[in-house]
């Protein structure tokens, strides 16, 4: 057992037959926000798989609040809010919104599941935080993609979570809705919430960023921002990389490309 939030020691992880991570570690010591970047394929996806304990490390260790995520997941689970890259929801389940939301606090209960109001309380109030409380009543399958985005966002925060796991959700969002979500994501930083948040690009989210993950594979670096955004450190995983200048200040691109 450690007292820290994660803790990820030389991480491998094999899939099929490809090893997808090799030898990554990084530790979270204290409520912040995680910004976690890297090109297509990198294992951006399979490092939150495996903190949610839904993979088996190849080698090394992953510790989430003292617990082994794969032999104590539903307990790790528990104190997780996820939203997946892809949902599995199928658009055609006749669920509300509303319901979708719901199924965020019922799921972290035990037999016998119930509804509480303050439950349902929670759940407006996770869906106003991401500007969709006039939909509570409408068909989820019947939202646009980005709608339905932040109805999962708005789902993952319903229960309150001590550790955010967010997949690529700022993409497909409009910008007032990037606006709410990066308002929502302080707010959670002000209330000692650990948030880990997966993007292709440093931009929108680095200015709430506590630490940057740079991660291709078997590359890994990992720091505050001012450490890790150097041109030296990043240009081995982002050989495309560009910084310009955005309303006067440095902006870095990163540019999608394998090393
Ligand atoms: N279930 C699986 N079985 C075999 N290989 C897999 C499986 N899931 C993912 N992979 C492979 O593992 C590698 C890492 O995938 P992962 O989804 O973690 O990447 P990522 O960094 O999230 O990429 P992206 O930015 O495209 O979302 C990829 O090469 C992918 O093809
Ligand atoms: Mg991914």
């Amino acid at each position: 057992m450690s007292g820290h939030i994660v803790s990820v020691r030389n991480l491998s992880v094999k899939l099929g037959d490809q090893v997808v991570l090799e030898n990554v570690s990084f530790r979270v010591d204290e409520p912040s926000l995680i910004l976690v970047v890297g090109p297509n394929g990198a294992g951006k996806t399979t490092l939150l798989k495996v903190m949610l304990g839904l993979i088996k490390p190849l080698k090394g260790e992953a510790e989430v609040f003292g617990l082994n995520p794969f032999r104590e997941g539903e307990k790790v689970r528990r104190l997780i809010g996820y939203v997946p890259q892809k949902d599995k929801i199928t658009y055609e389940t006749p669920l509300t919104v509303g319901e979708v939301v719901l199924m965020g606090t019922l799921l972290r209960k035990r037999f016998p599941r119930s509804i509480s109001r303050s439950d349902v309380e929670k759940a407006r109030k996770s869906l106003a935080y991401m500007g969709m409380e006039d939909k509570w009543k409408l068909l989820f399958s019947e939202l646009s993609g980005g709608q339905q985005r932040r109805v999962l966002i708005a789902r993952a925060l319903s229960s309150d979570p001590s550790l955010l796991l967010l997949d690529e959700v700022f993409a497909g969002l409009d910008l007032e809705s990037q606006e709410k979500l990066l308002e929502v994501l302080r707010m959670l930083k002000e209330n000692w919430r650990t948030i880990i948040i997966v993007e292709h690009e440093l931009d929108p989210v680095i200015d709430l960023a506590d630490k940057i993950l740079v991660l291709n594979r078997s590359m890994c670096v990992y720091g505050e921002p001012r450490e890790v955004l150097s041109e030296d450190k990043l240009k081995p995983i982002y050989p495309c990389l560009k910084t310009i200048e955005k309303e006067g200040r440095q902006l870095i691109i990163l540019g999608d490309k394998h090393a």
